[in-house]
């Protein structure tokens, strides 16, 4: 008998026998009805461990098709590392006592399934355990949904951590780079010292080019966001890349709508490197050879889509870099984002491409996509949230990427301003305030906002005030900038930073150099600022 039927008895005295049995089957039918469509898996097993009922969902769950209600014991129903899960449970509810648990499923198409399940026993009259109601939910989504957040948390965490070190050992090369920069010039042309400090000179440079990628990763490498054109970006770095590909390994690039400009906000040069970086994993991935294809499209996330990106909804720019390679397993793509993770042999990877890119690319508030199977070939998704054509158009002079001041326009270069130098680091301070005057420029220094605040307003003759951004007190870099906008229209300001705790970057309008920087560096672009 079926044990979600009513037990009714027909009344015989009431109704004839027909009708009653054509009203029971009506009833049979619409309470199946209501069974088969309910989202959630139901069955009925007895005490021999076979299966009485089971509806729609829970034949469709294991694949069985209807016959699983017909009598068969559980044993042929579950696949064998599920039954190995359950059984247990099992064996308690029939000795009456309620369960519930979780288990994995793998299904045929390779998925991943995940249902929880509450076990419900059914007592006789005398107290005895007639056999067991099952009832499960699809629990897949919800799993997924953890992973990702648990995921995003992981991530978040080791960025938090690498970012403080990284922020760090910036100031202390920024230091030792500007002493022996320092230096050099005060010796031109002495082979001896040469010979100690070329070396030592070229170590921290290499030291600095790591953390400005750990910095990257942590979301804390001061960004130029300008409205980038995307497919000339994509362009670009085929170029590039046309170069440093194997002939076994075939480039192709396609922009969804030739003519259509794809716009968003970013920073072009940071993009071109993440490109870049997609592109060797993905000729890393290809030994013998295969394809490799760089998509850019623009497309509307709706708000699932957007949740597994971790980006908001709305349009946004995608690139697709796709390969034909090895393909990850699923324990690499856990770990793939994570920096130092790299399964190269030692020098031939740091482990920090994709590290990079996803730092880069949720610092410009888009997310990173990532598809691959063994064997199968990887697909990276980037997503960067898309601007109107005409911002490339609006963005000021200097700003947009491809514009280039107007010689009619443009000021005369002044000479050498008087430098308002802000920083709480007084071993920096001192190092940037002898490469100003190296460059001609008077300088004075002020060791947070608020004191630079104050000279500010009491000496008209500062033209370019240069800044830390993170500084203690209630000032800092950039509420400094915005009341020096306000106070003194025209005055040039540049950014000095290697560190931020906030999105830095984004917003700014204000040129930003990253700490440590050469002397040449300083120069060009104080240069780019006074122009
Ligand atoms: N397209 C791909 N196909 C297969 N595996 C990949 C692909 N991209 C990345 N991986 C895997 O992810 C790991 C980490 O990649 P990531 O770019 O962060 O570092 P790396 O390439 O090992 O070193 P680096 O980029 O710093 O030189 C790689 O070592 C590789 O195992
Ligand atoms: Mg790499």
């Amino acid at each position: 008998m079926d044990p979600l039927l009513p037990h009714s008895e027909p009344d015989p005295e009431s109704a004839p026998r027909e009708a009653l049995l054509a009203e029971l089957r009506l009833s049979e039918a619409r309470l199946r009805l209501i069974f088969d469509n309910v989202p959630a898996l139901i069955g009925y097993f007895d005490q021999n461990h076979v299966y009485q009922y089971a509806n729609k969902g829970y034949t469709d769950w294991f694949g069985r098709g209807r016959d699983i209600a017909a009598g068969r014991p559980i044993i042929d129903v579950l696949p064998p590392k599920v039954y190995a899960v359950v059984i247990p449970h099992v064996v308690q509810a029939l000795k009456g006592s309620r369960q519930r648990y979780e288990y994995e499923m793998e299904r045929e198409d390779g998925r991943i399934v995940n249902a929880r399940t509450e076990l419900v026993p059914e007592f006789g009259p005398d107290g005895e355990v007639l056999g067991c109601f099952v009832l499960s939910v699809d629990v897949s989504e919800v799993k997924q949904a953890q992973v990702a957040v648990a995921q995003a948390q992981k991530m978040e965490a080791v960025g938090q951590l690498t970012g403080g070190i990284a922020h760090d050992l910036n100031n202390m090369l920024a230091v030792m780079i500007g002493n022996l920069a320092a230096l050099r010039d005060r010796h031109p042309g002495d082979p001896e010292l040469a010979e100690f400090l070329t070396p030592a000179l070229k170590a921290a440079h290499s030291g600095a080019d790591l953390i400005r990628r750990l910095l990257t990763f942590a979301r804390q490498q001061p960004l130029a966001p300008r409205a980038v054109d995307v497919g000339e970006v994509v362009a670009d770095a085929a170029q590039l890349l046309v170069r440093s590909l194997p002939d076994s390994v075939r480039l192709l690039t396609s922009l969804a709508a030739p003519r259509q400009r794809l716009i968003a906000r970013t920073d072009a040069h940071q993009l071109e490197s993440a490109i870049l970086n997609l592109a060797i994993n993905a000729r890393d991935a290809m030994p013998e050879g295969g394809e490799l294809r760089i998509e850019t499209d623009e497309c509307l996330l709706d708000t699932a889509e957007a949740a597994e990106a971790e980006v908001l909804p709305g349009r946004h720019v995608r690139i697709r870099v796709t390969d034909t390679g090895i393909g990850m397993d699923e324990a690499t793509q856990a770990r793939v984002f994570e920096p130092f993770f790299t399964t190269k042999r030692f020098g031939q990877g740091s482990g920090l491409g994709l590290s990079m890119v996803y730092g880069f690319v949720h610092q410009c508030g888009g997310g990173v996509l990532l598809h691959s199977r063994p064997g199968a070939g990887t697909q990276v998704t980037l997503l960067l949230p898309a601007l109107d054509e005409s911002a490339i158009v609006r963005a000021p002079v200097g700003q947009s990427l491809r514009a280039t001041p107007d010689p009619e326009t443009a000021p005369a270069r002044p000479g050498r301003p008087l430098v308002l130098l802000v920083d709480d680091q007084a071993e920096l301070r001192r190092i940037v305030r002898r490469q100003l005057v190296a460059l001609g420029h008077p300088v004075i220094e002020a060791g947070d906002g608020d004191e630079a605040r104050e000279i500010l307003d009491a000496v008209p003759d500062i033209g370019l005030l240069i800044t830390d951004i993170v500084m203690p007190g209630r000032t800092d870099g950039r509420a400094l900038c915005r009341h020096a906008a306000r106070a003194r229209p025209g005055l040039r300001m540049l950014l000095i930073s290697g560190y931020s705790d906030e999105q830095p970057g984004l917003q700014d309008p204000w040129p930003l150099l990253r700490k440590p920087f050469t002397p040449e560096e300083l120069e060009s672009v104080i240069e780019e600022t006074l122009r």
